[in-house]
């Protein structure tokens, strides 16, 4: 690892943490007055993170639906889970396809804590929890094949976690390893924040905040950026759109996220 900024979190409730500032946003209670603190310095800045944040979970909840409904994908590996919230992975897969199977990865000792919700899986199926860093993705995928066949297709879903992986990390290996050891006809999701979402001053603004108050990296990329992390995927219609675009509800809320998202099937 060479990131400037440490690797996996330390149980530490002095400093804010991305899973716990989401949780915040999210409504829930599982954070801490440094997670409120830079929650809050952060949405004076960029006001649209409290919809963004929503937006990404609900955009979470569809394209899940849409992986185990019409692409028929009976396994996940869903990296960078965060604190158990309504409409897990697994909840809403198994919701369509009770056999499907679903394994979670965080680094964040809190998540490790609240694993318990997580593996609640139906009889039928199967959830697992691995307590590791998306850095060290050959471990995650040495343990993620203990549950998942992974010589048939699976779902893997990076939703709102590269943004806590600097360029001097390699994302694009880092995606490019995960979807390397799946075969055609697997899908990639990503969701991310937009440095091309938000006006630039929101964005130096927001930069600052998570160099003084936030524990990971939070890095913002540009669309063009992130369409690189679906190198050798054809995109899902309607292709890589802000969140709430993403194959929306009926009457779902208003608002604009500053958050792309896309799902892409391997070829
Ligand atoms: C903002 S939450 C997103 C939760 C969920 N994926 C969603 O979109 O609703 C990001 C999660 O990624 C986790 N995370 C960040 N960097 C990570 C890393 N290098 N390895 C594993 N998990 C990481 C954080 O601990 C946090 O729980």
């Amino acid at each position: 690892m060479t990131s400037d900024k440490p690797g996996p979190p330390e149980f530490d409730t002095s400093v804010a943490h991305q899973a716990r500032i989401y949780d915040y946003l999210l409504g829930g209670k599982d954070n801490y007055a440094a997670d409120r603190a830079a929650a809050e310095t952060g949405l004076k800045i960029w006001p649209e993170g409290a919809f963004t944040a929503r937006a990404n979970r609900a955009f979470l909840g569809r394209a899940v639906r849409y992986l185990a409904g019409e692409a028929g994908i009976r396994q996940f590996l869903d990296i960078g889970t965060g604190i158990p919230t309504a409409g897990n992975t697994h909840q809403v897969a198994q919701g369509i396809a009770p056999e499907t199977r679903v394994v979670y990865v965080d680094y964040d000792p809190i998540v490790l804590a609240h694993a318990r919700a997580l593996l609640t899986s139906t009889e039928a199926g199967a959830t697992e929890y691995i307590d590791a860093d998306l850095r060290d993705t050959q471990t995650i995928l040495d343990q993620a094949a203990q549950l998942l066949d992974l010589t048939k297709p699976v779902a893997v879903t990076l939703l709102a976690i590269l943004n806590a992986i600097p360029d001097s990390d390699d994302p694009d290996g880092i995606v490019a390893q995960l979807m390397g050891a799946v075969p055609s006809g697997s899908y990639l999701a990503i969701s991310h924040p937009g440095s091309d979402l938000l006006s630039r001053e929101a964005l130096a603004g927001m930069t600052d905040v998570a160099d003084r108050m936030i524990r990971q990296a939070f890095i913002f990329r540009s669309q063009e950026q992130v369409a690189r992390f679906f190198e050798g995927t054809d995109l899902v219609a309607p292709g890589l759109v802000r969140v709430e675009e993403w194959r929306p509800d009926p009457g779902s809320a208003p608002g604009r996220s500053s958050m792309w998202g896309a799902v892409g099937r391997k070829r």
